[in-house]
């Protein structure tokens, strides 16, 4: 017999993740992250719906039906779905990875592609099955009128395939990245009576509820709606947007999820974190007059959208702009391995790597590496990173939010100076005490540097202060209920 909840969440990355051991054993490796801990406050009658993801998570779907042991979630109810590997891949891999992502983030080098072909077709119709996957699962928890919070792009068709099994469920959708803007939306095939641009938008209208985390990214999916679909959109009486279409309305919210500062600040003063923070000042050294050297810190998973290349061809620009800094900065850069299974992420991944070193051979000297870059994921040692940043470079070329840029002016200990791009979702709440920078212009970006490392300790404190009280706004836990209770409401 279903236990059937209140509450339910679904995304494709689950709160935990299991590798198998040689001898077979399981172990379970919590996520960290926004979405696990907001989720945490609502464990009573809230179930999590997510995807295996690898082997061993597919091993412990199959140990345990998909309802997974709470000693392994601590606590939370967690239904893991065994999906099959090759459908699994082409929705993962092939639409929302490399179609989805790529659109919202404006990726395309468009010479060449996107083509879209019979290959597409073929895992645009995976992409239909992955989702129905999680459509039954979720109709299949629910209690009757259950509030369901779908996430992101993987799902953005589960909202209407939900509603038609279950229409009596209050359905959420939130997108956690940028929402293409209508021009270029529709580079995907957009007949209206069946294209897949169409297919997507009315998949998130099948909620009650679309939010964003900006009101930029709101605007461009609604003028999606109007332009793709003939979608009507008002505003309502509490000032939300409403997109009515096919006699359905769908209210359009916004929630800028912030940094968790009660977490962070706890977190970042265990041991672990300071003893990282020592080895970190090892390699950072000093300068010819004995001060420690400034640093200039940048924390990303290795995705293309983050701009980790041009933030090194900037550092380079400022070395050659500014020799008085020779010596006396690092640039310590941590670009963790993601979605290694796309080519151009692997190639982008050791360009990241092949401009670091060029930099160092250029620049180096026997007593002064320019970059220290890591590339193995290490959560104390960016803690560690965050605390002695001088300069924070955060200069996606597209971002939903970023929460490192964030994150860091929280955990800083003694203030920095963040430089932040104007295409990252947290400009709009950051903007005012930031240097903000176009993200392709290395010049610009190079002078902001310049700016960021010359600016007083006195400036650099007050602006961190102000920072941090605007990152922290709406922390996970209320970015999550707000969201319910307007659902509910
Ligand atoms: C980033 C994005 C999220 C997305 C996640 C997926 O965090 O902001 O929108 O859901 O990546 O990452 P994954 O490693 O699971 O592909």
């Amino acid at each position: 017999m279903v236990t059937r909840h209140q509450v339910l969440v679904a995304s494709n990355r689950g709160p935990v993740s299991y590798t198998a051991g040689e001898g077979g054993e399981l172990t379970a490796k919590r996520g960290g992250g926004g979405l696990v801990s907001g989720l945490s406050t609502v464990k009573g009658d809230a179930v999590w719906v997510c995807a295996a993801l690898g082997d061993g998570d597919r091993e412990a779907v199959r140990r345990t039906g998909g309802r997974l042991d709470p000693a392994d979630t601590d606590g939370q109810t967690v239904r893991m779905l065994d999906i099959p590997p090759e459908v699994f891949s082409d929705a993962y891999n092939g639409i929302a990875n490399s179609v989805l992502w790529f659109v919202h983030h404006m990726l395309y080098q468009t010479p060449l592609e996107p083509a879209f072909d019979t290959e597409f077709e073929r895992q645009w119709r995976s992409y239909e099955t992955y989702n129905a996957a999680f459509a039954d699962a979720l109709a299949e928890d629910a209690a009757e009128g259950a509030v369901v919070l779908v996430q992101d792009y993987h799902l953005t068709l589960v909202p209407g395939m939900l509603r038609e099994r279950r229409p009596d469920l209050r359905i959420g959708h939130f997108s956690h990245t940028p929402w293409a803007p209508p021009d270029y939306f529709r580079m995907l095939p957009d007949d209206p009576d069946g294209g897949v641009a169409a297919e997507v938008l009315r998949g998130i209208l099948g909620a009650d509820r679309a939010a964003f985390l900006t009101q930029r990214w709101a605007n461009a999916f609604t003028e999606c709606c109007v332009k793709l679909l003939g979608a009507e959109v008002s505003v309502g009486d509490d000032g939300e947007m409403v997109v009515v279409h096919e006699g359905r309305e769908t209210r359009i919210g916004v929630h800028g999820l912030g940094a968790d500062a009660a977490f962070l600040r706890e977190r970042s003063r265990r041991p672990d974190v300071d003893e990282r923070m020592a080895s970190l000042r090892e390699q950072i050294g000093h300068d010819g007059d004995g001060n420690p050297r400034k640093t200039i810190v940048r924390v990303d998973r290795t995705e293309l959208s983050k701009n980790i290349v041009r933030g090194l061809h900037a550092y380079r620009r400022l070395l050659d702009d500014h020799p008085e800094w020779h010596e006396r900065v690092v640039h310590i850069a941590f670009a963790y391995p993601s979605r290694q299974d796309l080519a151009v992420y692997r190639d982008y991944t050791a360009e990241v790597s092949r401009v670091a070193q060029e930099i160092n051979a250029a620049y180096g000297t026997g007593s002064w590496t320019p970059v220290v870059l890591h590339v193995k994921d290490d959560f104390a040692r960016s803690l560690a990173a965050y605390r002695l940043a001088d300069v924070a470079l955060v200069n996606p070329i597209r971002d939903g939010m970023n929460l490192v840029a964030k994150e860091i002016p929280v955990v800083s200990d003694r203030g920095c100076a963040l430089v932040l791009s104007r295409e990252a979702g947290a400009f709009a709440e950051l903007a005012e005490d930031a240097i903000t920078v176009n993200p392709y212009d290395i010049g610009a970006t190079a002078d902001a540097l310049h700016r960021a490392l010359s600016m007083e300790a006195d400036e650099r404190a007050e602006r961190t202060k102000r920072l941090a009280a605007a990152a922290t706004a709406l922390p996970p836990t209320a970015w999550f209920t707000e969201q319910l209770d307007a659902l509910r409401g």
